[in-house]
């Protein structure tokens, strides 16, 4: 079956290239020249109506359709489609007004006041019952519009509101335990009342974890980190069973955050959505943004299942919502883009078509910025319309990894709960040290979700899994066991589903697998570094590790600086069944867990996508007739490639070699694909 994003780009005749268009923000005149330059740039889909529900619904019960009638019939007249969103991240003041404990409660008991957007309650039936009346009759009144190819549920599930710790939200959270739980015994004993004195005794008695004495229960913090996200995706369920319903012919998405939010499980509403699309925005403080990017971008990937995904939002300049916002330098935002569309985006968008003159967002970059045309990223945005269509042949095809990266909300939320060994244990620090390994060896993975089906991996990277429950260890040990490779990071497979602790020595239902047994964990003070056997330096963490059938491949040093497990092993590896697992026993620095990475990638037979010299990201997209090959420079100089073939952008070629100026990108058509592999 074709996929729902295939068959939008088949409708758009190429690459879907757009932003967020909000012409509610401007008088009628401007409209005709948006659309103008719309033509102009390429751009061939637009999200529309996110946030404009008070002009939709100006008053209770009165819908007025005369802005979005127009603008989509003058968008359609243009040959510009849609993804027309449900305005329900954005309730308006008379919905607040009508409806004061709609509003969301902080942790500290504090409402919030309106004046932005997501301010409900997730668990409000109010907000629930005018987001339904909202939806269906916007998706009534434009389920057969021409212009529409898309439905766009909501906005950032949970960017600003997850987390509620209302009076409904607390009723919402005992409903939600008893059909978790069923009984009181299962839920004291999954959450260690016992200790402190928790015991329940009736249901009532439970509240959201809010602030309190001291540390709080960590199961019921992290059950309300479910609660929370859940309540988030019933509203989503709620949303897309009216979609479906009224507009049976056309798909839904959401867009997710990646690894910028915390607080929703993004891999949950990805299963649900028809297709996958994420909002990244580089971190401006990180020189390597690039490669949170790559992370992002492969993040989404997996959530697809490896079919193409969206990128729904990302920025041609500078955001306006970080400390400091930092510009894009010229050409950085096409290298971007580019590399997006290496990975398997089949659409690149942009929050948001032209630069608000008001409101929260006006120092955010657009596609048309205050300046008008006579801009450096007007520029870049036409150009960029212009490459996209040159590579409109690379849709459907798709990115191939052999090795998978596992990444897991529900771990991340356990890890940096209260009252853990390190707080400078952070979970995005130890999956991007992983990451950058395979990235800066040009190995392509895929970033899936625990649980996700390993055999076709030829190896497996776990950074962190301080959470793993049972199920998911022993799938890990049957793909070791079956020939896999796995590699696990430090402080991994120690508590259950529950965050208690899996008894009988660390790393609990990974000891196995892993062939070590461990006695303690040793977080270093801050600051300190220690030594390892080879020479380099390692940080945060030591574990006494005991092997018991795995071999020590590297140790701590034998030294005082080899800190408190001095001598001990750090890197092991097991030969176990038919496959073989390793396991890191501390935080190396990156050059020691990538010569790791490329020694596990040599053992498990993984291969870049192409030898290139350093700073040049290279990715390759796959189809019947044809492969490409993506080479991104990302240092200062141009770079020759021993790569041949033909270049569809900037590169020059020589013989069996490619020229790529420096910041420039080469997209490199293969003819030939499987002789190329
Ligand atoms: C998010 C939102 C957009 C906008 C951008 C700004 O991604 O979805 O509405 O606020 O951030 O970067």
């Amino acid at each position: 079956m074709t996929h729902p994003l295939t068959a939008i780009t088949r409708h758009l005749g190429s690459i879907a290239y757009g932003g967020d268009y909000n012409p509610e923000q401007w008088p009628k005149e401007v409209w005709r020249e948006d659309v103008r330059l719309m033509q102009q740039a390429g751009v061939n889909l637009v999200t529309v109506g996110v946030f404009s529900w008070s002009r939709l619904q100006p008053q209770p019960g009165v819908f007025d359709w005369s802005l979005l009638d127009e603008v989509l019939d003058l968008l359609h007249d243009h040959g510009i489609s849609v993804d027309l969103a449900t305005p329900t991240a954005a309730p308006p003041p008379w919905f607040t007004r009508l409806h004061p404990d709609a509003r969301p409660v902080t942790v500290s008991g504090n409402r919030l006041a309106h004046g932005s957007r997501q301010v409900f309650c997730p668990s409000n039936p109010a907000y629930a019952e005018a987001a339904d009346a909202i939806v269906t009759e916007l998706a009534t009144r434009y389920a057969d519009h021409p212009a529409v190819v898309l439905l766009h549920v909501h906005n950032e599930f949970g960017n600003h509101n997850a987390l509620c710790y209302c009076d409904i939200s607390a009723a919402a959270f005992r409903t939600w335990l008893r059909g978790r739980y069923i009984s009181l015994d299962a839920l004291n004993d999954a959450w260690g009342t016992d200790f402190w004195g928790q015991r329940y005794g009736d249901w009532q008695e439970i509240d959201p974890p809010r602030d309190t004495t001291a540390f709080r229960n960590p199961g019921q913090d992290l059950d309300y980190r479910r609660f929370s996200s859940d309540a988030l995706l019933a509203r989503y369920r709620a949303e897309a069973a009216l979609l479906r319903r009224i507009a049976p012919g056309i798909p839904l998405t959401t867009n997710h955050l990646g690894t910028l939010e915390k607080k929703v499980d993004a891999h949950a509403f990805a299963a649900e959505c028809d297709l996958v699309s994420l909002d990244h925005y580089l971190p401006a403080a990180d020189p390597d943004g690039h490669i949170d990017l790559a992370l992002n971008a492969d993040l989404a990937r997996g959530m697809a299942a490896g079919r193409p995904w969206l990128l729904m939002e990302h920025s041609t300049s500078a955001v306006n919502w970080q400390p400091i916002n930092v510009a894009k330098r010229p050409g950085e935002m096409r290298r971007n883009s580019l590399a997006h569309l290496a990975r398997g985006a089949d659409g690149i968008m942009f929050f948001q078509w032209r630069q608000s003159r008001a409101g929260a967002e006006k120092w955010h970059s657009a596609m048309l910025p205050h300046a008008g045309t006579n801009s450096r990223v007007w520029d870049e945005v036409c150009k960029l319309g212009a490459d996209l269509t040159i590579l409109g042949e690379v849709t459907g095809t798709r990115v191939e990894a052999d090795v998978a990266l596992i990444f897991d909300w529900h771990s991340w939320w356990a890890l940096e709960l209260e009252a853990r060994p390190s707080v400078q244990m952070r979970y995005l620090d130890m999956v991007r040290d992983w990451y950058e390994a395979l990235w800066t060896l040009n190995i392509t993975c895929d970033v899936v979700a625990p649980g996700s089906d390993l055999t076709r991996y030829k190896a497996v990277l776990a950074p962190n899994l301080y959470l793993l429950s049972e199920e998911h260890a022993d799938a890990l040990t049957r793909y070791v066991s079956g020939g896999g490779h796995l590699a696990v990071g430090c402080f991994s497979g120690v508590v259950d589903a529950h965050d208690r602790v899996h008894l009988g020595g660390y790393p609990g239902v990974l000891r196995e697998v892993l062939g070590l047994h461990i006695d303690e964990y040793l977080p270093l003070r801050d600051g300190d570094t220690i030594q390892l056997s080879d020479g380099s330096t390692a940080a945060l963490w030591a574990e006494r590790v005991e092997p018991r059938g795995c071999t020590p491949i590297l140790h701590f040093a034998d030294t005082p600086d080899g800190g408190p497990a001095c001598g001990g092993p750090v890197v092991t590896r097991h030969a176990f069944g038919e496959g073989t697992s390793w396991y890191v026993a501390t935080r190396p620095s990156v050059t020691t867990l990538r010569d790791l990475v490329r020694h596990i990638s040599l053992e498990a037979g993984l291969r870049a996508a192409a030898e290139v010299p350093e700073g040049i990201e290279a990715v390759r997209r796959s189809g019947p007739d044809a492969s490409y090959l993506f080479l991104v420079n990302h240092t200062d100089d141009s770079v020759k490639v021993p790569v041949e073939g033909v270049d569809l952008l900037d590169a020059t070629g020589y013989g069996s070699t490619t020229e790529i100026p420096a910041g420039g990108v080469a997209v490199i058509r293969e003819p030939q694909p499987d002789q190329q592999r």
